[in-house]
């Protein structure tokens, strides 16, 4: 085993890249593994990082990807289904056949990241498999941690972007009343927490919620948004039951704007809970959305 080496599946995504440079400045040599072969920007160069080609889904990739590793971490996302490629073959499956190859080849440590709100009782399928994915990554790897972030910001982000976007309509529509709570987090926050919990020192708590250090409704974060971009807007509530019919006729698109499971995520408070780790846990104090929102989202 090398003892600093962390595999990061999904190291090239969103948040896998941030995890990248979060595990090399701690002094980590990484391993990326993904089906498309890339290295995050800024780590070209940097020797300590190499890729392996590797789809979750395949028990000798899998088995490749962690060989004489210290640790894994599974950042890996799937958030709309396809026809051919269900919530349960990725969150799922893939989560098991991970944490099984890591037991087996001797890893030290799991880091299996989720999202707050996995709920196995839940209506949504996606919702369903995260609570699944964590539960077996836990039965494989029984010291196995799970992350579960809030929504995460930071630049190049989907949930600002996509917030920016709706402040060129006429009237906003909200989410119901706009009232649900969310904890939005910076992406290198739970980078670095993530680095953390794969390294030498055994995590303190089997789950990690986490959240930025206020929490916010939608409305709010929508106002922060247009006062930004410099706009203002007339925001009109939209009862969940029409969002819920619009989504079921977006769902024939072959990229639906919208689905089901994320109105579920929307229609329940995205808070990190009391009973779990933390960043005080971790001594990481995580900055907030009003402050850094200049380095996330362009003003035009
Ligand atoms: N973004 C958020 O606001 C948020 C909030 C809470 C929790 N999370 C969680 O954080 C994790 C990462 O999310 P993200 O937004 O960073 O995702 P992302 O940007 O979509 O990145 C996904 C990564 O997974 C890889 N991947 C996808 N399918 C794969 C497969 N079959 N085999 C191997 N690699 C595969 C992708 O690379 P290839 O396509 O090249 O394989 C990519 O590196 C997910 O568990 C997500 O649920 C995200």
């Amino acid at each position: 085993m090398q003892p600093d080496l962390i595999t990061v599946f999904g190291g090239t995504g969103f948040l896998g890249s941030r995890i990248v440079h979060e595990l090399i400045n701690a002094g980590h040599a990484v391993r990326i593994a993904s089906r498309r072969a890339a290295v995050p920007s800024g780590l070209e160069q940097q020797a300590r990082v190499e890729h392996c080609r590797a789809d979750i889904r395949d028990d000798a990739d899998v088995a490749r990807a962690v060989e004489g590793a210290h640790g894994v971490v599974n950042a890996v996302s799937l958030y709309v289904e396809q026809s051919d490629l269900r919530f349960t073959t990725i969150h799922v499956e893939g989560a098991r056949r991970l944490a099984r190859a890591a037991h087996q080849a001797g890893l030290e440590r799991v880091v299996q990241i989720s999202g707050i709100g996995a709920d196995r009782r839940s209506p949504s399928p996606y919702i369903r498999a995260r609570a699944e994915g964590e539960d077996i990554a836990q039965r494989e790897f029984p010291n196995a941690v799970i992350v579960r972030p809030s929504v995460l910001f930071g630049p190049g982000d989907a949930f600002l972007r996509n917030l920016a976007g709706l402040a060129s309509l006429p009237v906003i529509p909200l989410f119901g009343r706009g009232t649900t709570r969310l904890q939005p987090v910076h992406v290198s926050d739970i980078a670095r927490a993530i680095a953390q919990l794969s390294g030498n020192v055994p995590p303190a708590h089997p789950i990690y919620e986490l959240g930025g250090p206020d929490i916010l409704t939608y409305r709010e974060i929508l106002a922060l948004v247009l006062d930004h971009r410099g706009r203002r807007r007339p925001l009109l509530p939209v009862p969940f039951a029409v969002w819920h019919a619009l989504a079921g006729l977006a769902a024939v698109l072959p990229n639906p704007p919208l689905t089901r499971d994320q109105l579920y995520l929307m229609q329940q408070d995205n808070v990190a809970g009391t009973t779990t780790g933390s960043f005080a846990d971790l001594g990481i104090t995580p900055r907030s959305l009003e402050t850094v929102l200049p380095d996330c989202l362009p003003t035009q």
